[in-house]
């Protein structure tokens, strides 16, 4: 793995204060100065993780951000026998009313850009109960639980601040669950779909309480547009208005971002 030596890494506690103790979180932001590096620097936070812990139980992120992040996985399994196919995996998300083979669901996307490459067994991979499957999307929480718990949550972030498909207005206490998707949201996936297809109205999710369960969060953002959700999500109040916002409240939250997305995470200490 090659060294982000560039990186700037800053660490804080957040909330302690004597008269009203408060768990200590930590809030570690990594940033570097272009999404290729902060990519290989998400990749580098997960595979430290698995070097550390074999069996590792990962809650797993599709779209466009995470293609890099997949891509130094995936060779590093290669050249580095970095041990993905011990892992289990939960994915965040996927569309109601496709085929596990469309290419553009997230179950292939997922093959496609990372478990075949490194050789992830299916009963290893999970993914959310979209209609037509014989669970209820809330069973998804428990195989959570039955699995020991998502150890490191990887996470992109919408325009919109969204986290999962869990879009503005979604409760923090929301377990895996049936969303509807935002137009916008519709719109900046149309680009997965072929000319002429309709993106999916609905999803099902991982909740916001099912995302805040897991021991770590590790969250990527690149680019401009990222910028605005980032700021809202880790300066403004914590709001069902910005859903990422709820991470303000996990203990351990690592966030990497390029200097393009970094804006909105400059005044944070
Ligand atoms: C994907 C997911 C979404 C994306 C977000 C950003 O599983 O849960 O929250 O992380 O929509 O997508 P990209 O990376 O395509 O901008």
């Amino acid at each position: 793995m090659s060294s982000t030596s560039t990186a700037l890494a800053r660490s804080f506690a957040c909330d302690e204060t004597q008269a009203s103790p408060r768990p200590r979180r930590i809030l570690r932001v990594i940033e570097l100065g272009t999404p290729e590096e902060a990519a290989e620097a998400t990749a580098m936070e997960i595979g430290a993780f698995i070097c550390s812990k074999e069996n590792a139980v990962l809650g797993l992120a599709t779209g466009r951000t995470m293609l890099p992040v997949y891509e130094h996985l995936s060779q590093w399994h290669r050249t580095q026998d970095l041990r993905l196919d011990r892992c289990t995996s939960f994915n965040l998300d996927e569309y109601c009313g496709l085929p596990d083979n469309d290419p553009s669901s997230f179950v292939s996307y997922m093959h496609k850009h990372l478990f075949e490459k490194v050789g992830m067994p299916q009963a290893a991979t999970h993914f959310p109960p979209v209609s037509g499957a014989p669970l209820l999307p809330e069973a998804y929480d428990d195989s959570i639980r039955q699995a020991g718990g998502i150890d490191l949550q990887l996470l992109g972030i919408g325009r919109n601040g969204h986290i999962g498909f869990n879009e503005p207005g979604t409760d923090p206490e929301t377990k895996t669950h049936v969303v509807e998707l935002d137009a916008s949201t519709r719109e900046a996936n149309a680009g997965d779909f072929p000319d002429g297809a309709e993106v999916p109205t609905h999803a099902v999710t991982m909740g916001i309480s099912t995302i805040l369960s897991a021991r770590r969060i590790l969250l990527l953002a690149t680019g401009e547009g990222k910028s605005e959700a980032l700021e809202t999500a880790f300066k403004a109040p914590v709001s069902p208005d910005c859903p990422a916002s709820f991470l303000q409240r996990h203990p351990h939250v690592t966030v990497v971002c390029d200097s393009a997305a970094a804006a909105g995470c400059k005044e944070l200490s």
